[in-house]
């Protein structure tokens, strides 16, 4: 979704910082990009398409142009208009005086351009955004001061928005926030506003996280955050753990490919002192004081949906009650809630907006919400009454993998805490080994040669049954992601109920099947359904059952408990998606018409 990032300071490289924090966004997903540096005079660049020809048309005018201590910058992913240069942001008024980024809807902008336009007031976008440097520029006529111009016209906006804008003359940038993700960065004779913390960590990791309703203000010597009085708000100064480097790409063709390989870490920095070896038992510092909820309703959508649907089976096992929701689906449908029960939102990023509202429906019903996130400071975290974080570090591929696998251990441990049971030490014994299992099957996989096999394939399968079932539906997921080809996840046992009428020889099926209980047993049944239909059949397996001697081809896993054993096919599952996409040269980190964090509904 559209990415935001500001700057006013001394260094003299305004323009340099606001190109390098824009190709920090770029993992959230964009189809156009522009600029305006402000001081003396004003100076917009926008362009339709790549940061690459934005950079390019910049580079091609005179940079001298672009000098000044402050600008903004933007990345478009559309809602109102096509991606073209005139409907890119900056957006600016008549004059060329104010400009102005935003992400997030204006609601009522039809009203609002309808009032410009019949005050004579010409517009050159189909933007929402396009109300706002026309609003603060009729309040600058007005005489209003710069800081009263903005802030009488964020007060018209209905919707969502974060706001970043400069004005002619003035050295200093203006920014608000409304149910949309916006920080501040503090730096030495220099400050930053963005969506995400990726924008400016190259400067600084001192972050200061904005709620709904502020005002924030930075001036070359400092900054101040004030409410929708104007009242002064003191803001505590977080120092974000996340290092520059772990944002860059180290070596690997793609981020996705590096955040693959980065899981044995990831895992680690989840477990890291919530494992009680001695004792037996999952420690969860965030969950002191919560008591085991009656039932637990998930929220969530995409990879995390697949997280959430693995946590409610998970605490079923354990016997609590518990469903997952998509959040779209709950946030206007929702499940009811009762004494007792939790309702929990999954969100690597924590800004989904589907998610948001599924969680504010919940507690607005009066349900204890929890949210397991990546990211601290995040609107959910902030907003729920608890937030377990997964630790995951910055993921920058637009498609979840090491977040993933991360919350399928965060579940673990919140299955494990919330629910409690008798067979803590065995998870704790695999929860330890997790990470240097998951090594081995990087090391070892032979997903690379596999996806040679199905040069000419077009439509591939994913089956999987209990556990297995989410981690089908999300090896499908990952697969249509990234190579633009049709990719389904079933339950195993649903096949035969109507989706087998699509197996032929030309549609590679891949099946989870791990363990040898029933429903490993059961799996191969299904497998060989769909061996008897031509299908070639790749197995992801530990080997327990045998379901090798079924298969064209194996994918390994270590053995391992049951409840984890999943998450190992499924990094198997990643680089089958990855290879494929690799050889059809697709767009894998950013794959088309996908945003990293979806900020609208
Ligand atoms: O940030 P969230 O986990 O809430 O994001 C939810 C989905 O938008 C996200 O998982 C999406 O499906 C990804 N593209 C998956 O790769």
């Amino acid at each position: 979704m559209c990415g935001i990032v500001g700057y006013v300071g001394d260094s003299g490289s305004t323009l340099d910082v606001l190109l390098g924090g824009l190709s920090n966004l770029e993992y959230r997903g964009y189809d156009s990009a522009g600029v305006a540096v402000g001081g003396e005079t004003l100076r917009v660049e926008k362009r339709a398409g790549e940061l690459e020809t934005l950079e390019a048309a910049v580079g091609s005018a005179d940079r001298r142009r672009f000098e000044g201590p402050v600008g903004l910058g933007h990345t478009r992913w559309s809602t109102h208009g096509p991606p073209t240069d005139e409907n890119a942001h900056p957006h600016t008024d008549e004059d060329g005086r104010v400009a102005v980024v935003h992400n997030g809807i204006v609601e009522n902008y039809r009203d609002l351009r309808d009032e410009l336009e019949a005050e004579g007031v010409a517009f050159t976008s189909e933007t929402d955004t396009e109300v706002v440097p026309h609003l603060i520029a009729r309040e600058l006529r007005g005489e209003a001061d710069p800081e009263a111009a903005v802030r009488a016209a964020t007060e018209r906006l209905e919707g969502s928005y974060a706001l970043a804008v400069v004005i002619e003359g003035i050295d200093a940038l203006f920014a608000a926030r409304q149910d949309s993700p916006l920080v501040l960065g503090v730096g030495e004779g220099e400050s930053f506003v963005a969506s995400d913390v990726p924008a400016f960590l190259d400067h600084t990791r001192d972050v200061v996280y904005l709620d709904d309703g502020e005002f924030v203000r930075l001036d070359p010597g400092g900054w101040t955050v004030t409410d929708a009085e104007g009242r002064q708000v003191e803001k505590p100064v977080h120092t974000v753990e996340w290092e520059a480097e772990e944002t860059g790409k180290s070596g690997y063709d793609h981020y996705t490919l590096k955040e693959i390989h980065e899981q044995p870490r990831s895992l680690r920095q989840c477990l890291s002192g919530r494992l009680d070896e001695l004792g037996g038992r999952v420690t969860v510092e965030e969950l002191d004081g919560i008591d085991a909820p009656a039932s637990v309703q998930f929220v969530a959508c995409g990879t995390s949906y697949h997280a959430a649907l693995y946590g409610a089976q998970l605490l079923r096992d354990r016997g609590t009650p518990a469903t997952a929701h998509y959040a779209h689906e709950y946030a206007t449908a929702p499940a009811p809630i009762a004494d007792g029960d939790l309702v929990i939102g999954v969100t690597q990023s924590g800004e989904t907006a589907d998610t948001l509202s599924a969680l504010r429906e919940a507690a607005g019903r009066g349900a204890e919400t929890l949210v397991l996130t990546n990211v601290v400071g995040s609107t959910a975290a902030r907003e729920c009454d608890h937030a377990v974080y997964i630790r995951a570090g910055p993921e920058i591929g637009v498609a979840a993998t090491k977040t993933f696998t991360s919350q399928l251990v965060g579940l673990n441990l919140l299955a494990a805490r919330l629910a409690g049971g008798d067979r803590q030490r065995d998870l704790v014994d695999a929860l330890r080994r997790v990470p240097d299992d998951v090594q081995a099957v990087l090391d070892e996989s032979g997903a690379a040669s596999v996806v040679e096999a199905f040069a000419d394939s077009e439509a591939f399968f994913f089956l999987g049954r209990g556990l297995g079932y989410p981690v089908a539906l999300e090896g499908a997921l990952k697969f249509k992601e990234i190579t633009y080809e049709h990719a389904e996840g079933f339950a195993a046992g649903e096949l035969k109920h109507g989706p087998l009428a699509l197996v032929t020889g030309e549609t590679p099926v891949f099946a989870v099947v791990t363990g040898d209980g029933e429903a490993a047993r059961k799996t191969i049944g299904n497998v060989k359904e769909v061996e008897a239909r031509d299908a070639p059949v790749v197995v992801v397996t530990d080997g327990a059952a045998e379901a090798g001697r079924y298969a064209d081809h194996v994918l390994e896993i270590p053995e391992t408990d049951p409840r984890l054993a999943p998450l190992l096919a499924n990094v198997q599952l990643q680089l089958v998606a990855y290879h494929r996409a690799a050889r059809l040269d697709r767009s894998i980190d950013k794959p088309r018409h996908l945003a990293k964090s979806v900020t609208v509904e």
